[in-house]
């Protein structure tokens, strides 16, 4: 018989399972055989992993089957002058070439749930037929080629301890390992998914948002508006359009610098965010302009909610030193059937009226229907 040198051990860190040697049966034929099995063992797990299975699992199947005929025949050439025991053995193969068969029939049908089926068996076989009945099979006639009786080399053979728990075990840790990598992975996907999530959630949010008030921005507050003015449309509604501009505030840049404006406008968000409902669309539109959509609201309403708006801004100190100078805003208002109405028309009244509101002494509303104007409470 040609015993050749045992070949390298085979493997990656990416395989189902590294070689080892201890999985040798001593016939180095048969054991470089044998490694022909694990490569496809690995490469069905890395298909399985990868979800690649068509057409690599056909060609898998069509290559253990290839296997199968050499390997079978050539292990069965090497048991042909044995007395007993090559019959239960030709039996084991013969049952692998119909399962093979079986798994190919599967494997056209259903791909996705063979693949693990083949691989669970394939498995099975590596620890139930190389690591016991192939094994035993070639102490036993390296036994009889030493000189022994075949009685004699079967009962060596039978009482050879197989490395079945060590192997066990290293097959176990391998899996539980990879168990473990894969479950990291997916740990760390699920938690790249929901960073990145967040992350186009803030940018959107950066996107509606006028990054010094926290309101919305000119567009967000239009996008906002039109879909307002479409249900109260739908539903018949009367609304408001409130124009908001703080007064005199260049003047109050110019004299206390823009950093100094800038926590004015600050404020006057949060005393948007304070004053308004829930419902009411608001946003900040120019440099020191604020908009806002009272839905459902007719003149009375609006000009409530104009007058406390109003009322708020005038406690925010107009200077960062005197305690008596106030920002003071002056307001427009117009209140429209949502039939008819379209935001530019709205915004336009709720100018124009802002402006009257302006020429009258500032610090004050004015109403676009009427052009009458309300003094100041103050
Ligand atoms: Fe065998």
């Amino acid at each position: 018989m040609d015993l050749l040198v045992n070949p390298p051990l085979e493997g990656s860190m990416s395989d189902c399972f590294l070689w080892d040697s201890r999985l040798d049966t001593g016939i180095p034929e048969i054991d470089r055989q044998h490694r022909t099995l694990h490569r496809l063992i690995n490469r069905l797990d890395r298909v399985i992993a990868s979800e690649t299975l068509l057409p690599a699992l056909p060609e898998i199947l069509e290559e253990l089957a290839s296997y199968a005929a050499s390997h079978f025949k050539y292990e069965e050439s090497l048991m042909s002058g044995f007395e007993f025991g090559q019959e239960s053995h030709r039996r084991i193969h013969a049952d692998f070439n119909l399962k093979m068969l079986e798994m190919k029939q599967k494997a056209a049908e259903n791909p996705a749930e063979t693949a693990p089926w083949l691989l669970t068996f394939l498995l099975k076989w590596l620890l139930t037929h190389i690591v016991d009945t192939d094994m035993r099979m070639a102490k036993k006639l390296l036994a009889m080629q030493a000189g022994r009786s075949e009685i004699e080399a079967e009962r060596e053979a039978q009482a050879f301890e197989l490395p079945l728990p060590y192997i066990m075990e290293k097959l176990y840790d391998e899996m539980a390992g990879k168990t473990r990598e894969l479950i990291a992975t997916r740990r760390r996907l699920a938690m790249e998914i929901e960073e990145r999530r967040a992350l186009e959630a803030e940018f959107a949010r950066q996107a509606r948002t006028d990054m010094l008030t926290g309101l919305s921005n000119r567009r967000h507050f239009f996008e906002l508006s039109e879909q307002e003015l479409a249900r109260s449309k739908r539903d018949g509604e009367l609304l408001s359009m409130l124009m908001i501009d703080l007064d005199e505030f260049k003047s109050i840049n110019d004299r206390y610098g823009h950093q100094f404006g800038d926590s004015i406008l600050k404020k006057v968000g949060e005393v948007f965010r304070k004053t308004l409902r829930a419902g009411d669309i608001y946003g900040r539109v120019g440099g020191e302009e604020f908009a806002v959509l009272v839905p459902e609201s007719d003149e009375k309403e609006a000009s409530e909610v104009a007058e406390r708006l109003r009322l708020e801004i005038s406690t925010i100190p107009g200077s960062p030193s005197e305690r008596t100078e106030r920002v003071t805003a002056s307001i427009g208002i117009v209140t429209l059937p949502a039939v008819g109405a379209d935001i530019d028309l709205l915004l336009n009244l709720a100018d124009r009226a802002m402006y009257q509101a302006k020429h009258a002494g500032r610090n004050r509303i004015s109403r676009a229907d009427t052009g009458t104007q309300e003094a100041p409470r103050v």
